[in-house]
C-alpha cells in the first residue's frame, strides 16, 4: 500500500461531500459515491446541493486539482480504493428511539463482495455503540479478501455552517481501530492534519463509537441545562441571559452552547441523544443515561413555551392571527431543517389555527417541502405585512440587524417573540414594540 493512500466516500451528504472535497483539496485521490444520481451529476458538475459557506469554491478547487471524481457504481469504489470512508446517514427509526442503520449496513453489504484487495472501510457515521463490531464480523464473512479487510470507526464532529473549518482543522481526530496497520492507515489518510498537530485519540472500536454520542449528548444537556434555568427565569422574574453571561465567566463552566432559547434541532443532536438512551437501554444501563429524556423534554417544552408566547401576545387567541415567523433552518448558516425548532413551532402556531408566513434566507427549498401548508414569503419584510406577531425564531443576521422602525411600518401590531434572544429588547420596546423574549418574565 502506498503512503498516500487512494481514499473513496460512500455517501455524500453534507458529511460526505464535504470530507470528500476536502481530502481532495488537502491532496488525496478521491472517488466519491452517492446512490442518489443527481446529487452525483450536480457535485461532478461543480454543484454543491446544500448550503454550506465556502464548499462550492472548495468544490471547484478540487475539481480543478482533477483530484476528485464521482460515481454511483460500488464495484469501481472497492477497486480504487485503500480506505473507504462510510459517510451515510443514520436517522431516527419511525416509532422507535432507535436509530435506523440500514444505509451504513447497506453500503457494507454491498461493497464487501468486491474488496478483492486488502483496504480499511472506515465508518464516520454515528451509530449506536457496537455496531461497528457487527459490521466487521460482516465484512469478514462477505468480502473476497477476508482478514485482509479491517474496520475501523473515526467520528466526525462537523458543524453544519462549520463544515469546512471542522474538516480541515478539527478539534481532535479520534481512530478507533482493531490493529497498528489499521491505525497506520488512517494516520496515513489524515496526514497533513497529524502534522500540523491535531490531537489524536488512538482508540478500540467501541470507545471511538461512544465519543461522538457522548460529545453531542453533552452539548445538547449544556443547552438544556440554560433552557431549564429559562424556565425558572420565567417563574421568578429573573433574566436569563443576565445569568448565563454570569456563568459564563466561570472557565470550569464557558459560555459557548449556553445560549439560552428555542433549543436545538438539526440532523444530530435529537436523534443522536435519543438513539443514545434506546441503546443504553438495550445494554441493561439505560438508568446511566436517563437524565436524557430530561434533556429532550426540557427541549421540546421551549417549543411550546414559544408558541404560548406567541398566544399571548396574540391575546390569547391564535384563530385567524396572522403571524409572521422568521427562520426555519435548525441554526443560521444552514439550509437544514431536519427537527429544526422554527418549523416545528410555525406548524403548532398554524395547528392553533393561525394564518402563518415563514420567510427564512436559505431554507425555503426544504420548508416548502416538508410544511407546505405553511405561508411563504420572498423576504423577512414581506412576511411582517400585516402580521399580528412576528416571531424571530432562527438567529440569522439579517434578522438581528432588522430595522424595528421599519418593520414596524408594515406589520399590523407592534408585538415580537424573540425566541433566541438575538433582538435588542430595549431597542425594540422604544421603538413602540410589545417585545417578549424566552427566558424573561412576561413584561409587555
Ligand atoms: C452538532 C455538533 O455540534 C457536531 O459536533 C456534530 O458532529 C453534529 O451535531 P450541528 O447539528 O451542525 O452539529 O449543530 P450545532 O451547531 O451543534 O447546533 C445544534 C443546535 O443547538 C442548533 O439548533 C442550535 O440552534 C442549538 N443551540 C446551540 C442552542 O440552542 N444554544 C446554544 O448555545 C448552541
Amino acid at each position: 500500500m502506498t503512503a498516500q493512500p487512494r481514499l473513496t466516500v460512500i455517501g455524500t451528504g453534507y458529511l460526505g461531500a464535504t470530507h470528500a472535497i476536502c481530502m481532495a483539496v488537502l491532496g488525496y485521490e478521491v472517488l466519491a459515491l452517492d446512490r442518489d444520481h443527481a446529487k452525483i451529476e450536480a457535485l461532478a458538475s461543480g454543484v454543491v446541493p446544500f448550503h454550506e459557506p465556502g464548499l462550492p469554491e472548495m468544490l471547484r478547487k478540487a475539481l480543478d486539482s482533477g483530484r476528485l471524481r464521482f460515481t454511483t457504481d460500488i464495484a469501481e469504489v472497492a477497486a480504487f480504493g485503500d480506505v473507504h470512508f462510510v459517510c451515510t446517514g443514520t436517522p431516527q427509526l419511525p416509532g422507535s428511539l432507535g436509530a435506523d442503520l440500514s444505509q451504513v449496513e447497506g453500503v457494507v453489504r454491498s461493497l464487501a463482495p468486491y474488496l478483492f484487495r486488502p483496504c480499511l472501510v472506515v465508518g464516520k457515521s454515528t451509530v449506536p455503540v457496537g455496531t461497528a463490531a457487527r459490521l466487521d464480523a460482516l465484512l469478514q464473512a462477505a468480502a473476497p479478501s477476508g482478514s485482509h479487510v479491517e474496520l475501523a470507526w473515526n467520528p466526525e464532529f462537523l458543524r453544519e455552517g462549520h463544515a469546512i473549518e471542522d474538516t480541515l482543522k478539527p478539534s481532535r481526530l479520534v481512530f478507533g481501530v482493531p490493529s497498528e496497520r489499521a491505525r497506520r492507515l488512517l494516520e496515513d489518510s489524515f496526514r497533513p492534519l497529524v502534522e500540523a498537530g491535531v490531537p489524536t485519540v488512538v482508540t478500540d472500536l467501541a470507545t471511538a463509537e461512544l465519543v461522538k454520542v457522548a460529545a453531542n449528548s453533552f452539548l445538547a444537556t449544556k443547552i438544556s441545562f440554560i433552557n431549564a434555568m429559562a424556565e425558572v427565569c420565567e417563574a421568578t422574574g429573573a433574566d436569563v441571559q443576565d445569568l448565563a453571561a454570569a456563568l459564563a465567566y466561570d472557565e470550569r463552566i464557558g459560555g459557548r452552547f449556553l445560549k439560552p432559547g428555542l433549543g436545538f434541532g438539526g440532523g444530530c443532536l435529537p436523534k443522536d441523544i435519543r438513539a443514545f438512551v434506546h441503546r443504553a437501554e438495550e445494554l441493561g444501563t439505560g438508568q446511566s443515561v436517563s437524565f436524557l429524556r430530561e434533556v429532550d423534554a426540557i427541549n421540546r417544552r421551549r417549543r411550546s413555551r414559544a408558541v404560548d408566547l406567541v398566544r399571548e401576545q396574540a391575546g390569547g387567541d391564535l384563530r385567524g392571527v396572522r403571524v409572521c415567523v422568521l427562520g426555519a433552518a435548525f441554526k443560521p448558516h444552514s439550509d437544514d431543517t431536519r427537527d429544526a425548532p422554527a418549523l416545528d413551532v410555525a406548524a403548532q402556531l398554524h395547528d392553533a389555527g393561525a394564518d402563518v408566513v415563514v420567510f427564512d434566507p436559505q431554507a425555503m427549498d426544504n420548508a416548502r417541502r416538508t410544511h407546505p401548508q405553511l405561508g411563504f414569503a420572498d423576504s423577512a419584510l414581506e412576511a411582517a405585512a400585516d402580521a399580528r406577531v412576528v416571531a424571530l425564531l432562527t438567529e440569522w443576521d439579517q434578522f438581528r440587524g432588522l430595522d424595528p422602525q421599519v418593520l414596524g411600518r408594515v406589520v399590523g401590531t407592534r408585538a415580537v417573540v424573540d425566541a433566541r434572544n438575538a433582538l435588542d429588547g430595549r431597542a425594540w420596546r422604544e421603538a413602540g414594540w410589545s417585545y417578549r423574549a424566552l427566558g424573561c418574565a412576561g413584561v409587555a
